[in-house]
């Protein structure tokens, strides 16, 4: 007799070490967007450029690596590769500041980069739920005995220096509240629009 479990409806959240960049001057770049205005959309305080120009010298070795392990990632998954990143902005979380559930409409894949040096315990994880969620609250969620992929609700990423993280642009997801006073929280979110 054999069994097997089968997979279906798997998320991918790919995570990736870009720490290599200039840091400093991605960094430095995203701080100076402060100055600009800032647009209210998921973010609950804080502040959120709007589309930063992607042809920006500094942003050049960044966006060729996205690129890249974009179409490693859609190799995978068997999608059609996106070309290009569509719209990129700055967030910048102060204490206290965080950003509510969301998705990203009207895209393939979306993501994070996380430019700073160092991002201390609790500056606000970014917090993945599962699809079925709403669903699976009422019935799965007081039936784990050890949390796993199968039976996760949500799936929690701390920030760190010079990591990328790349997912579907329909997974909802939400940025948990900075609790280091004086401490910026920097990130920069960009998406990828589906091949026509
Ligand atoms: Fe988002």
């Amino acid at each position: 007799m054999t069994s097997e479990i089968i997979n279906f409806a798997v998320t991918p959240i790919k995570t990736i070490d870009l720490s290599h960049l200039n840091l400093v001057e991605i960094e430095e770049y995203c701080l100076m967007k402060i100055h600009t205005q800032s647009v209210t959309k998921s973010n609950q305080g804080g502040f959120q450029s709007g589309d930063i120009d992607l042809s920006e010298k500094v942003l050049r070795n960044l966006n060729n690596h996205l690129i890249i392990e974009t179409h490693k990632l859609c190799d995978e998954l068997q999608l059609k590769k996106p070309t290009k990143i569509d719209n990129m902005w700055v967030n910048i979380n102060n204490y206290g500041h965080s950003n509510t559930n969301h998705i990203h409409p009207n895209c393939l894949l979306s993501g994070v980069f996380y430019p700073s040096q160092s991002y201390p315990e609790n500056c606000g994880d970014i917090k993945f739920r599962h699809p079925a969620h709403d669903i699976m609250v009422y019935d799965w969620d007081s039936q784990q005995i050890n949390y796993t992929k199968y039976n996760s609700l949500t799936y929690k990423l701390s920030p760190i220096s010079g990591h990328a993280i790349i997912f579907p642009s329909w997974l909802v997801h939400k940025v948990e509240p900075n609790l280091n006073k004086n401490f910026l929280r920097v990130s920069m979110s960009f998406n990828m629009a589906k091949m026509r």
